[in-house]
Formats: structure tokens, sequence, C-alpha cells
């Protein structure tokens, strides 16, 4: 029975043994409430002579999942977090932490303060603020070397791995896996602990075990690659070695010194901004509590060329069973040999078994025809981008499949409402635009149209997450969101060649931004036969400038079709390495006097202007009609799928930090350098500029 609750925690007593339940769903953050009351709990246990140890335990899905990151950047209201461990640390009676779900960040930080630590089977363990921009502040990173040894304190702490609990119970992060009823399970823990006269066990008393230097500096060095320009990381791995050398009261200071400086950063900023817009781009218009997402037991795929190969590899992999559907038996050969290829490398590099890849190639039947499709709740077309090939598959499927089944487009630039019109169940239609390679992107565009039902636009967002991909709703606009705006860089990125940069020029200054790769870069990597297909398709819609642009022609005549020929934008040497070629000048120069372009320096400040503000304004141009609802998609459509560097946040969270106003100003100039069809701000800037407003304001 409860016999007292002091804020977000419960007291009960069980016997001799205190038992504190926080209880702050949804995921038991350590808000003002929370540490309150495990103050209050700590004094109780300290006070009551009849509780001789005490076990924290949470109420709901999980234990502790860390600070409360919607009290960041407000003045934290005492006690603090650090106080609390402190008091844990302190006390003079055993506390036992009984963990469930995710033990994360502050909430492992408290399990470590603790005397003792038993979990479920299936908890898992982390210390995730480097993903923040943030660093454990209260422990994390003093407490878990002392623990479980640097080398496998490491990651947790620099990368944000977490662990599983068998993983906890063999490095010692945690003592015991419960293997009943966790709260009665510790309980009895603590029970025994008290009877056989155990001492206290301080984390903070122990040394930091032996190890050895070097392999710091080859985290650091990992860790260069793997968070390109990010301070966290690296300034953990500093605090570790600093923590190696310091008596612990100090390190626990300068650790929250480190974390606490890092709260205000711009970094850490961007990324909380990409973690709460990825949970709030899962709230779709029209989708309720209520609606219920429907059941997708069996998949469909029409086409077996690349796209819909690896789609169908998506749900495969998550054990769904899925009809491949293609025209020829050449083609179905064809796919059968590439699927058992990738899944042949997934086997050599250890990420599967053969068992595993004989069981999803069992799931998998390779047809000819719309016969086999009884049970199907789920069929994606992925066949050439043609509105007439695409409508005929469409009606075949809408004729196939049983009334409730969900019909849906890979199509990247079609229009999302004519192709429902050829559908007898628009309601049940839906676009879901997977990027290439489909089982390797994480983002996926899922496109509602003006009849889509509301628990259709709940089950792509269900089914999205259930393959591991990041989902976001976007609506009716030519190109979706995340080519529309690329469309818009790769012309900056070729008008700028016109204008007397290089191609080694541009790709320094974006990669120096922070993408993983530059536009000509990655031009070279896709192949200039494709880059030219690509342009063809959209030759249409270009205007007079764009049609003479025709580098990428150029370059594909000359046989110039990029890494697979050994030259492209740039010449490639026998280890694939880049260099620029004399010969690209040349083309360029060349293409220049045709055009009667004169060529000028090039700042890199206007290559990173034109390049990313013409992205912007496109994102703004995008929110105007209504093809992405919110900005903060846009940002999660570009840090999950197109390498805009999360910790700069996306483009609309980075331009509200330049100041619309500034944009604004920039793109009226390049109207005038450029042209007005290119750089005319949107409404949306317009109108934030007039209000004193940012996108986010
Ligand atoms: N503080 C405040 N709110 C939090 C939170 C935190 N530390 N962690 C999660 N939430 C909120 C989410 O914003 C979401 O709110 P919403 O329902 O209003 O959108 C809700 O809790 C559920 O989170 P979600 O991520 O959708 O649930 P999940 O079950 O997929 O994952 C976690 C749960 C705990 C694994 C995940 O939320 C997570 O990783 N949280 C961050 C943990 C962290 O980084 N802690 C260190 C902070 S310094």
């Amino acid at each position: 029975m409860t016999d007292a609750v002091i804020d977000a925690v419960e007291l009960e007593l069980k016997g001799d043994i205190l038992v504190a339940i926080v209880d702050n769903p949804p995921v038991n953050a350590l808000s003002h409430g929370v540490r309150a009351g495990l103050v209050a709990a700590v004094d109780r246990l300290e006070k009551d002579g009849d509780a001789r140890a005490m076990v924290i335990v949470c109420a709901g899905r999980t234990f502790m999942a860390g600070a409360d990151i919607r009290e960041f950047g407000k003045p934290m209201k005492d006690p603090q977090l650090g106080h609390v461990i402190d008091r844990l640390d302190a006390c003079d009676k055993p506390i036992v932490a009984a963990m469930h779900g995710t033990a994360l960040g502050g909430g492992l930080e408290v399990a470590l303060a603790c005397s003792y630590r038993i979990a479920d089977a299936d908890a898992r363990f982390g210390l995730p603020e480097v993903t923040l921009g943030l660093l454990p502040g209260s422990g994390g990173i003093v407490r878990t070397p002392r623990l479980i040894g640097v080398e496998a304190a490491l990651p947790m702490i620099t990368e944000g791995r977490p662990i599983t609990a068998d993983h906890a119970q063999k490095t010692g992060l945690i003592d015991e896996i419960a293997t009943g009823d966790l709260r009665q399970d510790a309980v009895a823990f603590a029970a025994r602990i008290v009877a056989e006269g155990a001492t206290l066990r301080r984390t903070s008393d122990l040394p930091v075990p032996d190890y050895d230097r070097a392999i710091l500096d080859q985290a650091r060095k990992s860790l260069s690659r793997k968070f390109k320009g990010q301070n966290a990381p690296q300034q953990a791995v500093d605090l570790i070695e600093m923590v190696s050398d310091t008596p612990f009261r100090d390190a626990a200071d300068r650790e929250f010194a480190a974390c606490k400086a890092l709260v205000a950063s711009p970094q850490s900023k961007a990324l909380r901004h990409v973690f709460a817009a990825e949970r709030a781009a899962l709230k779709i218009d029209g989708v309720t509590r209520d609606t219920q997402p429907r059941e997708v037991r069996k998949v469909a795929v029409v086409g077996p060329g690349t796209m819909g190969r690896g789609i169908a590899i998506c749900f495969l992999d998550v054990g769904l069973p899925v009809v491949l559907i293609g025209n020829t038996q050449e083609t179905l050969d064809k796919a059968d040999t590439v699927i058992r290829k990738i899944y042949g490398g997934q086997i050599k590099r250890g990420r599967l078994t053969e068992a595993q890849v004989a069981d999803r190639m069992a799931a998998l039947t390779l047809t000819l025809d719309y016969d086999g499709l009884d049970g199907v709740d789920l069929a994606i077309e992925a066949v050439t981008e043609d509105m007439d090939v695409k409508k005929t598959v469409l009606s075949k499927l809408d004729k196939a499949l049983h009334d409730r089944a969900i019909i849906a487009t890979n199509t990247s630039f079609l229009d999302i409402e004519t192709l429902a019109s050829s559908l007898s169940r628009p309601e049940n239609f839906s676009g879901m635009h997977f990027f290439n390679p489909a089982n390797v992107m994480k983002l996926l565009e899922n496109v509602r149209a003006s009849k889509t039902a509301p628990d259709v636009l709940a089950t792509m967002t269900t089914i999205g997450r259930k393959l591991g991909k990041t989902p976001v709703m976007v609506g009716r606009s030519e190109g979706f969101v995340a080519n529309r705006m690329l469309s818009k860089r790769s012309r900056e990125a070729q008008f700028l060649l016109e204008d007397g940069a290089t191609p080694q020029q541009v790709d320094r200054v974006l990669t120096g931004f922070g993408f993983p790769i530059g536009p000509f870069a990655l031009a070279d990597l896709a192949g200039m036969d494709i880059m030219a297909a690509a342009r063809q398709a959209r030759i249409g819609g270009m205007t007079q400038r764009e049609r003479d642009c025709d580098i990428v022609n150029q370059l594909a005549a000359a046989g110039r079709l990029g890494r697979k020929t050994g030259s492209g934008y740039y010449l490639y040497d026998e280890d694939g390495k880049g260099q620029p070629d004399p010969a690209v000048e040349e083309i360029l120069a060349a293409h220049r006097t045709k055009r009667g372009l004169p060529q000028r320096d090039i700042t890199d400040q206007e290559i990173l202007e034109r390049c990313l503000y013409a992205m912007v304004n496109e994102g703004a141009h995008l929110l105007d009609e209504g093809g992405a609802a919110r900005p903060g998609d846009i940002d999660v459509i570009w840090t999950s799928g197109f390498g805009w560097p999360r910790h700069l946040g996306g483009p609309m969270f980075w331009a509200d930090q330049i100041g619309l106003a500034s944009i604004k100003d920039a793109l009226d100039t390049y109207c005038g350098l450029v042209g007005d069809e290119y750089f005319t701000p949107a409404n949306l800037i317009e109108t934030r500029v007039a209000e004193g407003r940012g996108f986010f304001d």
C-alpha cells in the first residue's frame, strides 16, 4: 500500500525495504517532481528506522529516460540532478535501482549512484547525451569507467551507444538480471543483501581501472569521421582522460561544468531541435490517438527494377511476405539474382545467417500476374515513371486487391491526385516515396492525397517506423520535398560552374559546411549517364538558362561517365582517388565562351549562399503550397536522408539561426545577379520578415 506520494514519487514500505516508485509519464523523465521526490525518498530512508534499504523502480513503459528535455534552456528548479545523485551516493543505507525499458542519460546516472543495480532481461542502458550535443553531466562520465572500465565505457559515453542487459551484466554495470517480476525480485534482492549484512558499495569509491591510453586517440580519430564537425563526442574523450587522472569530487565538478556549458551551445540546440522535430513529424494532421492503423500482413510490389527490389527487401527484412510482380521472366530472374546477391553480402559481413536469408527468400514470391494477391494488404507500385504505365498498374491492383487494401505509389514526381483519380477507392491510396537504395536509405516520404483516409495515413507512418525508416508525411507538390529542394541546389551548383567556379571549389565549400560529399563528387558516383537521364526527365519544366546549361550532357558525350569510367567532373586514379582535371576546365571554358558568359571569381560565401539559400527558399515555397506541413518536417527530411549535418539542425532551423531578414536580403541580391525566376523570396519569407519572425517563432 502506498504510504506517501511526494511529487512524482510514491513510497511504500515492504517489510523493511522502502520502495520508491517513480511515475512521470510518458518516459519518467527527471522533471522537477521526480528530482524532488527522489530527494524526499532518500530523506525518508535515512530517517525511518524501519527502512533498512531502498529500491527505486519506475511505473509505466520504462525506467527514467533521462533529464527532461523540455526543461532545457529554462532556469532549472532545485533540487538539481547533481544534488539528487549526491544524496543517493552519500546515503548510509543501500539503495537498489530496478530497471526496465531503457535507463538513459540521467536515469542511468541515478542508477550508477545507487549501491546495486538489477534489471529486466530486455532492458537497455545508455548515455545518449552526445546525440543531443550534450554530455552526461551528473556522474555518467566519472562513474561509468569506474564500474566497467574505460574501454567498455567509451562507446557508451562518446557515441551514445546503448548496451543490453546481458552485456551490462558481463561488464559489471548491473549486478543481476531479474527472472520474475522486477519489483518483487528487486525487493527480495534488497532484503537478501540486508540480511547478509551487505556493506554500502559506492561507485565513487572505486578507482578507474588501468587501460591503454592509446584507445583514447583511436576514439578521437574515429569520432571525427563518425560525428564530423560535432564538439560533444571529442569533449567526451577529453573528459574521460581527465577523469582517469583526477580525484572523484573534482572530476565530477569538471564534468558538470562541461555539460552545463554545452546546453547553451548552438550544436546542442540544433540537435535537440532535430530530436523534437522527428517526434513532431509523426503527428499527422487528421490522424488522432483513436485512429487505428490498418493491419499489414502481406505486401505486393509491382516492378522488379532497382527501386522495386530494394522495397521488397525492406519488407522481407521485417518478416513480411512479399509478392514481387514483373512484366517478363527475365526481369524477375534478374530480381531474384540481385536480391540473393544483396543478402549474400550481408551473410559475408556477418549481419545475417544463411538460415535467416533462406527464410526471407522463402517469403518472396516472384510472379508475372496479379492472380496471387489474396491476403495482400498493401501494394506498392514501383514501375516506370510514366503516368499511363502507372495508371494501368494501379487499376490492375484496384481490381485484384480486397476493398481495404492500401495501394501506394513510389512515384518521385508524378501528380499524386491524377494517380489517385484512376482508382475506384482513392481513400485507400497514398504515396510511399522510397530513396535509392531503398533497403538502406532511412528517409521515407509518405505522400498524402486529398482523399487518403486517416487510417491509411496512420498506417503509412506505422509501417515506415516498422521498416526502421524515418517516415515524413508530405503533401501534393511536384518532386515532393527532398528532390525538389535538392534540384535547386543542383541548379545553382551548375550555374556556379557557368559563372566561373570549379567543381572542386563548390564541393569543398559544401563538404566544409558539413555535407558528407559535394554535388559533383556525388554526380561522379551516380554516373553522368544517370544524371543526364534525370535531367532529360525534367527538361520540360526548365528555364532557358537551365536547358542551355548542359554540362552534364557534354561530359556524358565525352565518355566521362564518372567513377565507373575513371573520369567525370574529376579524374580518378587506380585507387579511386579523384583529382581536379584540366580537361574539365577546358570543357567549362569552351561552354562559357559558347554561351557568352563572362567568367568571374566566385567567393566561397556566394557558393554557400546560392546553393543553400535556394534550398531554404524552396522549402518556404513548399510550406506556402502545403507540400510540407511544418518547417521541422523539412529539417527531418534533410537530416535523415540527404546528408544535412544534424548538428546544424536542418535547412529551416539553420535559416532561423542566420536570420530570415539576412536571408531575404541575400535572395534579393541574387535576384539581380542570377534572375528573379530563381531567387524571388517565397511569400512565407516575406511575411515572416515583415513580422520580425523566423520559421519557428
Ligand atoms: N524528456 C522529455 N520528454 C521526453 C524525453 C525526455 N528525456 N524522452 C522522450 N520524451 C517524450 C517524447 O518527446 C515523446 O513525447 P510526445 O509523445 O509528446 O511526442 C514521448 O516522450 C515518447 O517518446 P518517443 O521517443 O516517441 O518514444 P519511444 O518509446 O520511441 O522512445 C525513448 C522512448 C526514451 C527511448 C526515447 O524517447 C529517447 O531516446 N528519449 C531521449 C532520451 C535521452 O536522450 N535522454 C538524455 C537526455 S539528456
